[in-house]
């Protein structure tokens, strides 16, 4: 357990938080995750959801190219004390509530104990505040990335029909299960050609996953490629915003209805923040 004598318990009689933390992956990058983060959670916040999104991919041009949300101050601001919690959040549409650099998060396994008991209060207080937490991850297998989908309620695969893809979304299964990730990890098929290009996608993956690692991969959806998310892109704003009609804006909404539909059997215990400490120590 190494040596951190803090409790990360929850104390008891304490309420559990209600809102649900969702974390969007992949294996690979350019996969479409930053976009799918920010469009769900539009959809979400527009149907009366109070909505967090952490941004915990510190590359560049990730939510700030798609949210054209520009942020100076981070979660490790917070840490070393030159920023409250309160004043790194941005609003966005609907109501959307932002918070940029949250991989930071992991410096917080590193803080004295009193510093961190202080942060992880603030930030229980913002998750009793919240419906639905979404965490657009970065791409890949690294510790950060584990930690935050395993400390999330439901995983959200991110992948393309591309054979690397598919093999790199595998990969980030694979580590999540032999990690005894207790949640539903479900799939999205990204830039399918057509209906039939999707479902094969899915199925040639959960029949894997079923084979080798036991596991069932729920089915979240697919979203085609679809010139409008490019133009959207370049005007730096979210698609479901700048083409509301187009079939991708459909397909946003419906995947944010099936997301929201897929009930966590046994939801995580305890504050999310927490948690995510918890896996990276
Ligand atoms: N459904 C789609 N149709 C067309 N292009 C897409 C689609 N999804 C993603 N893209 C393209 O891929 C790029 C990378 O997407 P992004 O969401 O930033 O991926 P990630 O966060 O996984 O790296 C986008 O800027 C866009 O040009
Ligand atoms: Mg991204």
């Amino acid at each position: 357990m190494g040596h951190y004598a803090v409790n990360l318990e929850q104390p008891a009689g304490s309420r559990q938080p209600s809102s649900r933390v969702l974390a969007i992956t992949s294996g690979k990058g350019g996969v479409g995750k930053t976009n799918i983060a920010a469009n769900l959670a539009l959809c979400l916040a527009s149907s009366r959801k109070r909505v967090l999104l952490l941004d915990a991919d510190i590359s560049l041009g990730n939510l700030d190219l798609v949210m054209n949300i520009r942020s100076r101050y981070n979660i490790s601001h917070v840490i070393d004390g030159q920023k409250r919690i309160e004043d790194i959040i941005q609003t966005g549409p609907e109501g959307l509530r932002i918070i940029c650099g949250a991989s930071g998060l992991d410096r917080l396994a590193d803080i004295d104990e009193h510093e961190q008991h202080r942060l992880l209060r603030h930030l229980a207080v913002l998750q009793d505040d919240t419906d639905i937490i979404l965490i657009d991850t970065a791409a890949g297998i690294s510790g950060s990335v584990v930690s935050f989908c395993l400390a999330a309620d439901h995983v959200l695969v991110v992948t393309t029909p591309d054979p690397t893809a598919m093999t790199d979304a595998y990969g980030m299964i694979k580590v999540l299960v032999r990690k005894q990730y207790e949640g539903p990890i479900s799939v999205v098929v990204n830039m399918a050609r057509d209906t039939a290009d999707g479902k094969s996608t899915y199925q040639r993956l959960a029949d894997v996953t079923k084979r080798f690692l036991q596991t069932d991969l729920y089915y979240a959806g697919m979203l085609f490629k679809d010139e409008h998310l490019c133009t959207a892109v370049r005007a730096r704003k979210p698609v479901v915003l700048a083409y509301p009609r187009s079939q991708i804006s459909s397909a946003f909404a419906a995947l944010a209805a099936r997301v929201g539909g897929i009930e966590c059997s046994k939801p995580a215990q305890g504050s999310f923040f927490r948690r995510v400490v918890g896996w990276f120590r």
